[in-house]
């Protein structure tokens, strides 16, 4: 069907996405079933094809009539009594929400929307892989999804480009339901998904973005995605939540925090972004943030008015907009290099002199001790080559602007770990990480910069057991090694 009747060529190139709405309420593993009223559906959107702008936005829109026109909206008919969860991760995942008539999901597929990933990916360096392999998201974890190995001290490694498994589309997916998808959507093998978004009716929803309808309560991929309740907790809460009319969930547990907030949600909300600016009237669900004025410059920087967004601990909406949740840890590249471009600021930045950033933290458990050591040591090597030296303090922090300015100028970012590092987003595509890595438990440190650099292309360092005592004799020579690749 996408060969859109040939002679509609401007139709293959813009953005495209298949809407699945499957009217068979039927057995939870029927693979049958789905596919056949997904026929019927497909069949409708051929036959609309001429009215369509092929745009998600469209699509949306389409889900939500045919949503309407096959079951009865109606208000205030919503269920207390939840008896089971539909858990994102689990390989089932798309199979029992295909058979429900009460949701509607889209998939966004990489063949069909106008954007082109990044092309250049790199390997990553430590000073010590085999402790990494043990880590948080660890060395296997780094070859598994995104298929980068681990080179002690090979700075190599900075130099040679390589290509991401496609395995990088399965993060957000449960693990092997990229096949199941192709099937039901009718998509070819050299597709993948990239991203989507469930359309229901009549759903209460928590401030963590758990969504419960009918007899059953979905559980998105997030953070903690083991402790949660069954069922709504408190009648009081279900009789008593604020009624919405329309509502896009972009809340999860821990969005109220910078790094969650930035590498978790933001990503989640970008597929639809353009989609959702122009729906005014949708009400758009976030927890209350503790960094509140970081919130307000990103939230305006998007221009989303701030009318818009709601903090309630419980809702209940007439219709909901359920994107993809943004897995703990582990940005989709999708909607993280949707992110990234749409805050590319690099054309301003032409002229400036480009920059070392030196974070500066105020954590405890969580900062160099010698920062003002290491600092001299980076103005030295930055007057070497030209460079400024930017101290990146986390108290104050930058307004949004400015560290979006100062990061796209980074050639060098360096810090140790901590969630300063989420605006490794903004830079540009020739920086350099350098994370000194912080033990999180006692045995292990967290590679989540790790897999953002991944997605995004950069190249990164960890320095393994690089938190606090971490001297400037260690540090030197791997800033001087890096410089030499950027
Ligand atoms: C595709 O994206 C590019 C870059 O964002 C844009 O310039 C172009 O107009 C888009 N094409 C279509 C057909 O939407
Ligand atoms: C992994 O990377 C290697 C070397 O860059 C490449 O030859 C191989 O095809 C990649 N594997 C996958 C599954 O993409
Ligand atoms: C699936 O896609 C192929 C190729 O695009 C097309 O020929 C076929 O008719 C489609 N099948 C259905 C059931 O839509
Ligand atoms: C909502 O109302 C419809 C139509 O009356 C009914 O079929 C459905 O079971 C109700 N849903 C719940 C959760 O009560
Ligand atoms: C959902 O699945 C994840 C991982 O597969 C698991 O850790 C979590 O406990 C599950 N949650 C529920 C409520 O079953
Ligand atoms: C950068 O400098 C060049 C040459 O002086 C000039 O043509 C260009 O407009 C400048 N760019 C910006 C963004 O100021
Ligand atoms: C930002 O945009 C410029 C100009 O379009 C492009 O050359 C550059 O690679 C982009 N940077 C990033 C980090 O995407």
């Amino acid at each position: 069907m996408f060969k859109v009747r040939s002679s509609h060529t401007v139709a293959i190139c813009i953005s495209f996405v298949i809407c699945s709405l499957y009217i068979y309420n039927k057995l939870l593993n029927s693979l049958e079933e789905p596919i056949k009223s997904h026929t019927i559906l497909l069949q409708r959107i051929i036959e609309n094809q001429m009215t369509f702008q092929n745009r998600i936005d469209d699509l949306i829109d389409f889900c939500e009539d045919e949503l309407m026109r096959i079951k009865q909206f109606e208000y205030n008919n919503f269920s207390y009594w939840t008896n089971y969860v539909i858990n994102s991760t689990e390989e089932t995942y798309f199979q029992w929400i295909s058979g429900r008539d009460s949701i509607a999901t889209i998939v966004v597929w990489r063949n069909q929307v106008n954007f082109t990933l990044r092309s250049d990916y790199y390997n990553y360096i430590s000073n010590n892989c085999d402790i990494l392999t043990n880590d948080i998201y660890g060395g296997t974890f780094g070859v598994d999804n995104y298929n980068l190995t681990c080179f002690t001290n090979e700075f190599s490694a900075f130099k040679n480009k390589k290509t991401l498994s496609n395995s990088v589309f399965k993060i957000g997916l449960p693990q092997n339901s990229v096949k199941y998808l192709r099937r039901v959507w009718n998509r070819s093998d050299n597709d993948f998904p990239l991203s989507y978004i469930h359309i229901a009716h009549n759903a209460f929803v928590n401030i963590d973005g758990d969504v419960w309808k009918d007899d059953y309560k979905i559980l998105t991929q997030r953070c903690f995605q083991s402790g949660h309740n069954l069922r709504i907790p408190l009648l009081t809460y279900f009789f008593f939540a604020r009624s919405y009319d329309r509502v896009f969930v972009l809340t999860q547990k821990s969005s109220d925090a910078y790094f969650h907030f930035t590498v978790e949600n933001l990503p989640r909300l970008m597929p639809y972004y353009k989609w959702l600016l122009k729906k005014e009237s949708i009400k758009i669900l976030l927890a209350k943030p503790k960094y509140e004025k970081y919130f307000q410059e990103v939230v305006s920087a998007l221009k989303i008015p701030k009318s818009r967004i709601i903090h309630d601990e419980y809702i209940k909406a007439r219709i909901l907009y359920y994107p993809a949740g943004g897995t703990c840890g582990r940005s989709p590249i999708y909607g993280t290099q949707l992110l990234a471009n749409y805050f590319n600021n690099s054309n301003n930045q032409e002229n400036k002199t480009r920059i070392i950033i030196l974070m500066k933290r105020s954590s405890p458990t969580r900062q160099w001790l010698r920062h003002k050591y290491i600092l001299q040591m980076v103005e030295r090597i930055a007057k070497e080559h030209l460079l400024e030296v930017m101290e990146f303090s986390d108290n104050p922090a930058p307004s949004f602007t400015e560290t979006v300015e100062y990061f796209s100028r980074a050639k060098l970012i360096l810090g140790p770990h901590g969630a300063g590092l989420s605006n490794i987003i903004w830079a540009s595509k020739d920086a350099i990480i350098i994370e000194g890595l912080c033990k999180i438990t006692p045995q292990q440190s967290n590679l989540c910069y790790r897999n953002l650099a991944a997605v995004l292309g950069l190249r990164w360092y960890g320095i393994s057991d690089g938190c606090l005592n971490l001297k400037e004799e260690v540090l030197e020579p791997i800033i001087r090694e890096s410089l030499k690749f950027t």
